[in-house]
């Protein structure tokens, strides 16, 4: 029987996931179906059981569902528990509900295939929100020199970067704080959804820097035009939307895909 899997998002219609998913599977001979499914704001638990009376398998879980999908987990991996949020589950052999997060294994693998070293960097990241929070694990265990949180509201990166003390050298603050010069600067803001940019200084970046944004697009967004102009090179989040795909792919085939022509192909058609 085919196995199914879904992406869950409100809305969902723009997910690429499905597109994604699709080419892992041709790739490797997997035999599945993935939809995307919009689920009602009101009930996400409601939507992942009728999916799973229905024959579902695993699901991706995108805005604004993730902190509900962590919630509803019986198990979890260390590195969603930490995060609070959930962007994979998988359908236990035993009925139960297991949650990862996958984010930022999938941030850190784009970054290794841009050949960018993480280990003794001088990293930034910008914004304290969801999406940051997802990241911080897999990028503090990559053993950079230090990671600086800059956000909007100062004490809410102050407060995140106290839940990651225990992994190594990292610290909180407003923009303001933000004293350069950086090897590798991660946009985790949506400020760029509203054409906006963080207020920063423009000796930002140490030279051959790499500025990252975990948006993407047809065109480099808000930030990563800004800081081409300043001499980074600019890598944008479609790479990353590929690898977190992987890594979910794997939890539930076993088996990993070779991103590459997939994220080529993603590319071609923006
Ligand atoms: P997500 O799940 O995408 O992280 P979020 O939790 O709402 O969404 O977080 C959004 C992040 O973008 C926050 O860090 C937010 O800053 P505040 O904590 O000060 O709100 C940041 N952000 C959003 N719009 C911004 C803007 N115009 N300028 C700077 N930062 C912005």
């Amino acid at each position: 029987m085919t196995d199914r899997y879904c992406v869950f998002g409100h809305p969902v219609g723009h997910s690429k996931s499905p597109a994604i998913h699709a080419a892992f599977a041709k790739q490797t001979g997997e035999a599945i179906d993935y939809a995307a499914i919009e689920a009602p704001l009101d009930d996400f638990a409601g939507a992942w059981r009728a999916f799973v009376a229905e024959g579902g398998a695993g699901a991706n879980v995108t805005v604004p569902f993730k902190e509900d999908a962590f919630r509803l987990c019986d198990t979890l991996s260390p590195r969603a528990q930490r995060a609070g949020a959930v962007n994979t589950l998988v359908l236990g052999a035993n009925g139960q509900t297991y949650g990862d997060t996958t984010d930022g294994v999938g941030l850190v693998r784009d970054l290794e295939h841009h050949g960018v070293e993480l280990a003794g960097m001088r990293i930034l990241v910008l914004g304290a929100g969801g999406a940051v929070r997802g990241i911080l694990e897999p990028l503090l265990k990559a053993e950079p020199a230090s990671v600086l949180i800059a956000n909007r509201t100062a004490e809410k990166a102050e407060r995140l970067a106290a839940d990651f003390t225990d992994l190594g050298g990292i610290r909180g603050g407003g923009f303001e704080a933000v004293t350069g010069p950086f090897d590798i600067v991660i946009n985790g803001t949506s400020a760029s959804l509203a054409g906006d940019l963080p207020p920063l200084p423009d000796d930002l970046f140490v030279p051959g820097a790499t500025a990252y944004d975990m948006m993407y697009g047809a065109e480099l967004t808000v930030f990563l035009a800004w800081a081409a102009e300043r001499g980074a090179r600019p890598i944008d989040g479609l790479g990353m939307l590929v690898e977190q795909a992987a890594e979910s792919f794997f939890q539930w085939r076993h088996k990993h895909p070779d991103t590459a022509p997939v994220l080529a192909a993603l590319r071609q058609s923006l």
